[in-house]
């Protein structure tokens, strides 16, 4: 199924919303998790791609989801690849603008669902690889190991030519496509830890923005995951959760009003707890167990710390405030349905560079949203950027769910006043 018609789905009916997802270009990268020492077997082929959702309401930014996709290729014993798919769900954040029945977590659900079902090949073509080989492009293109003295020559060559010979861009001459079994097996990943804002500055001072405390995010993914679990996945699907520092007791509290049935406390990252923390913890951007791990490398430890100790520690560093709930929860299993769904041009815009993709996402994450007008000023800016320099439009949609719920905040707001745009005081 499309973007459009998942989010229709859970957007109030009636209603006009626009999304952006942009997907960057997808980049060969280190393993995620570190190989011992003495292993002889090849680093796993790693290709990383970064999505981001937005959505807009009456022309503001409403909502925004960052998520990572990683697939990490073996040789298998055909032509294909063998895959598994890791997605890592790095950031979710709203501003506090949408004056309209809207449940965040069923958006946050259909876009999970949406990038569960996206073919896996979709992200193995013109992927950039860690080097370079400028030996093999076409000598007659200019790139930064062209000499002064050589480019000179090849531009006087084209100035000399009356027609110019159709070349490759540089970009397909430099990068590499592979294709992988559609049966890949997938890990979906996250950090839950609230905070007061991950993608929209300054939003928290928006007094309508529903913060919700550790307790309540982590029931707010779990009631989003088991969804997913029963609806997505298949029977067998490992599901755990751990709360660092947490009895397996406790953490089971929280599992109680699941309705999948296999969930466990635990992560799905080794049951040995005596196992070197390094080689088992995957190394994503932005994630505390990352920094934790490297904090170890400083510290000298990165080779006697096992998985019990890192999750003891993890919980008494200083980036957690003391009594916040933070968790680990991990899926592991495979899809109910192949995943096959090649990601439209209507629902998808890929970024030509990486350059390209963090000045659009600069847009949306740049402005400060403590007043109404920081949402609107993203919005036009991405909306005129696509417009003018890439001919494209945000993906319009339509809501067409029933059962919409009406935020209190939206319904007190709906009572005192419209909204109006208050202008930030100019910097002098
Ligand atoms: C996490 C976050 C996106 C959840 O947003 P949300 O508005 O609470 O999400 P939902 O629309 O799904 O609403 C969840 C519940 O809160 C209730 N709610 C929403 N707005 C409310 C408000 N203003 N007052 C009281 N309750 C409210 C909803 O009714 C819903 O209740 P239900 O579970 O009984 O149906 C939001 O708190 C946020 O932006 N937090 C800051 C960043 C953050 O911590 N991100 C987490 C990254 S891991």
């Amino acid at each position: 199924m499309g973007l459009e018609k998942l989010l229709k789905d859970v957007l109030p009916k009636g209603d006009h919303f626009e999304a952006l997802h942009l997907r960057n270009v997808p980049i060969e990268t280190h393993p995620l998790i570190t190989a011992k020492h003495d292993t002889n077997e090849p680093a796993p082929l790693t290709i990383k791609t970064q999505h981001l959702f937005v959505l807009f309401y009456q022309g503001k930014v409403i909502y925004g989801l960052e998520i990572y996709v990683y697939l990490t290729l073996k040789h298998g014993s055909s032509s294909l690849f063998d895959a598994e798919r890791t997605i890592f769900i790095s950031k979710a954040d709203t501003t506090g603008y949408a004056d309209c029945k809207l449940s965040y977590k069923n958006v946050t659900k259909a876009i999970i669902q949406y990038i569960l079902s996206l073919d896996p090949n979709a992200y193995l073509q013109n992927v950039l690889p860690k080097e370079r080989d400028y030996s093999k492009i076409d000598p007659s293109l200019i790139t930064k190991k062209t000499s002064a003295a050589k480019a000179l020559r090849i531009i006087s060559n084209r100035l000399n030519q009356d027609s110019q010979p159709l070349r490759k861009p540089l970009d397909e001459q430099l990068s590499h496509s592979y294709q992988c079994s559609h049966n890949v097996k997938t890990k979906l990943c996250l950090f839950t830890r609230p905070a007061a804002e991950y993608l929209f500055a300054a939003s928290s001072k928006n007094p309508r923005k529903h913060v919700v405390d550790g307790e309540r995010l982590l029931k707010w993914w779990i009631d989003i995951l088991d969804e997913i679990l029963l609806e997505t996945f298949r029977e067998n699907t490992e599901a755990k959760m751990r709360i660092p520092g947490e009895d397996p007791i406790n953490v089971k509290r929280y599992l109680r009003s699941t309705k999948y049935g296999h969930w466990e406390a635990g992560d799905v990252f080794g049951n040995n707890g005596k196992d070197l923390a390094a080689f088992r913890l995957p190394l994503f951007p932005d994630d505390p167990k990352t920094r934790f791990l490297r904090k170890l490398v400083e510290e000298d430890r990165i080779y006697k710390t096992d998985l019990s100790t890192f999750w003891t520690e993890l919980q008494e560093r200083q980036e957690f405030k003391l009594s916040v709930i933070v968790s680990v929860i991990g899926i592991y299993g495979h899809v109910a349905e192949i995943p096959c769904n090649l990601p439209s041009t209507r629902d998808q815009i890929e970024a030509s560079s990486r350059r390209q993709f963090n000045s659009i996402k600069n847009y949306i994450t740049g402005e400060e949203y403590d007043v109404i007008s920081g949402a609107t000023e993203a919005y036009v800016n991405v909306r005129d950027f696509l417009k003018i320099k890439l001919n494209r439009k945000l993906l319009q949609i339509i809501g067409d769910c029933q059962t919409g719920r009406k935020s209190k905040s939206a319904e007190r707001q709906e009572v005192v006043t419209t909204l109006q745009v208050r202008k930030r005081p100019k910097k002098i």
